[in-house]
């Protein structure tokens, strides 16, 4: 068959489309939600070639389009208060209701049920079409049944060339998620899917309304849906997405550490600097309206960019973002995956880091020790070992080529420019172990894992970490420690600490602080963790 393209400013190709309509033939039509895939709803015949086309299983029941409040009385067999009322509020727009059906419903469009969905579309070339046309239209998504929903004329291309009589070009769907729908076949009224038109604004005209169990949970074997298409595959790419759960910094970490060739990310716009893989952008991180009208985009996209998994940073699932969510579950096929919490930890040498560890360790979290790194990477024969040779010099080796670490700390500690050279050698390889480890530990129940490093805040690791415990102690104090800890002598201990900022520009950058003079006591904000 061939697929005829017709813009929606073209008078004559709107004449066309509503022709074949009338006649019985398919047409996909743009919405303000997503495009549909039209036919007279009351013409059983060419309804059922919508099943063929998408290969949509016939259990699964369609929604008529209307123009026109009054429409609707042939339609049902009662129009309740309710449903004027939501009427009035929200239509023409991007809600369905879903009422018991009268006799001219065919069996196709109900698919055996004896409710049937209405909604009346506010999209001016539906509209025209279902006026030119005079039938009310019957029409899902105009996407092959699974992949996610069309949003521009393209994606229904892609889908349906050959396969239907035209397609009307409308440009891109100003909504980008299908239809809110609400049953009102049921007491308490029912929200069934998710989408433009929100749950708090069902309320506001209905009072109480259920959300159905379907919407955000995968339903049991066995169980009957309230609404067919809940339990079928939907919206998925080919890739296989998953919902990361957490703040950037651990979504940034978990994908670090996991990724490999062909992984994508979908990620808000601000998140993007900092992803180190091929990623799509779906809106802001507040923006659910965004995020819901380039997220069927983004899927499909993924595709055409050959991604073989897509880690998905999770949006809230307030307001619309609901139906966002909702769509997002069932792309992911309900992988969701929460990112491990990382909390870095620091401060001044000699301030009781370790002794603060300690706490957390027996609070069961994972404890990466930034000091054992910065041994483990400098071994004897080590990539990094050499690099630090090639660079400080051939004496910071003993006999055996071992580091000798306090000539390569002299030496390091010198200056600034030193110091530097010295946190880019080794920085990038104790950032790679720290990730490793991370990964190995990711499903073993810790509490989260804490990065306990000296110079976090100038290493890459301090973009993984959500919060920044700093812990701080007098000068007088750390030089006593430090001398009784690593045997130095006063001025190596002046030395170090002062290499090291000062406590305001620690302070300046903590989310917890631990003042750690004299005794040490845990404060509430560390009891929380
Ligand atoms: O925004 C939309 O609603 C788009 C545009 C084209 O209007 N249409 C759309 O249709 O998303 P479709 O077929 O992809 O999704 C309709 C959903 C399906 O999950 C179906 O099971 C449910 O509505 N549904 C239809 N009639 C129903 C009924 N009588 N009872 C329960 N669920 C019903
Ligand atoms: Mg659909």
């Amino acid at each position: 068959m061939n697929t005829e393209f017709i813009k929606a400013d073209d008078s004559n190709g709107i004449d066309r489309a509503a022709l074949i309509l009338k006649n019985g033939g398919l047409v996909a039509i743009p919405t303000e939600t997503v495009y549909g895939l039209a036919a007279d709803a009351l013409n059983g015949e060419a309804v059922a070639k919508i099943f063929k086309a998408k290969g949509r299983p016939m259990d699964n029941p369609l929604i008529v389009h209307i123009s026109r409040f009054d429409e609707i009385y042939r339609l049902v067999r009662e129009v309740p208060e309710k449903a004027k009322a939501l009427a009035e509020k929200y239509w023409p727009g991007p809600m369905t209701i879903i009422l018991p059906k009268s006799d001219i419903i065919p069996k196709e469009v109900s698919a055996g049920l004896d409710t049937v969905a209405i909604r009346m579309p506010s999209h001016p070339t539906a509209k025209a079409l279902i006026e030119k046309s005079g039938c009310p239209l019957a029409a899902p998504s105009a996407n092959t049944s699974g992949l996610p929903s069309p949003t521009t004329a393209k994606h229904v291309l892609d889908d349906m060339n050959g396969k239907i009589d035209a397609i009307v070009d409308g440009g891109e769907c100003a909504v980008g998620i299908e239809s809110t729908v609400v049953t009102l076949a049921t007491n308490p009224s029912r929200l069934l899917r998710p989408g433009g038109i929100t749950h708090e604004q069902l309320c506001d005209v209905l009072g109480e309304v259920e959300i159905d169990k379907a919407v955000l949970a995968q339903l049991e074997a066995g169980v009957k849906p309230s609404s067919p298409g809940m339990k079928y595959k939907h919206y998925a790419p080919k890739a296989e997405v998953s919902i990361i759960k957490g703040s950037l910094p651990e979504y940034l970490c978990y994908i670090d550490a996991v990724h490999e060739d062909g992984d994508m990310a979908l990620c808000f716009d601000t998140d993007k600097d900092k992803i180190n893989i091929p990623y799509l952008t779906f809106g802001s991180e507040n923006h659910p309206e965004e995020q819901a009208n380039k997220l069927f985009s983004a899927l499909r996209e993924f595709d055409e960019m050959g991604a073989k998994r897509v880690f998905v940073r999770a949006p809230s699932s307030d307001g619309v973002g609901l139906g966002v969510y909702n769509r997002l579950l069932r792309s992911a096929a309900f992988r969701v995956i929460n990112a491990p919490k990382i909390f870095g930890l620091t401060g001044q040498t000699g301030a009781g880091k370790t002794t603060v560890a300690k706490h957390l360790e027996q609070k069961n979290y994972f404890i990466i020790d930034g000091d054992i790194l910065a041994r483990e990477i400098v071994e004897k024969g080590s990539p990094v070992l050499k690099k630090l040779a090639d660079t400080f010099g051939n004496d910071i080796l003993d006999e055996n080529e071992n580091l000798i670490r306090s000539a390569l700390a002299e030496k390091a500690f010198s200056c600034e420019e030193n110091r530097q050279k010295l946190n880019s050698i080794t920085h990038p390889a104790i950032t790679e172990k720290a990730l490793r480890i991370i990964k190995e530990n990711f499903d073993k129940n810790y509490k989260g894992f804490i990065i306990d490093a000296a110079a976090i805040f100038d290493s890459k690791l301090a973009d993984y970490c959500d919060k920044m415990i700093v812990v701080l102690a007098d000068y007088e104090t750390r030089k006593k420690r430090i001398i009784a800890r690593d045997g130095i002598d006063e001025n190596t201990a002046d030395l170090r600490i002062n290499a090291q900022p000062n406590d305001q520009y620690y302070i300046d950058r903590a989310d917890i602080l631990v003042r750690n003079y004299g005794e040490f006591t845990i404060d509430s904000e560390l009891k929380s963790l």
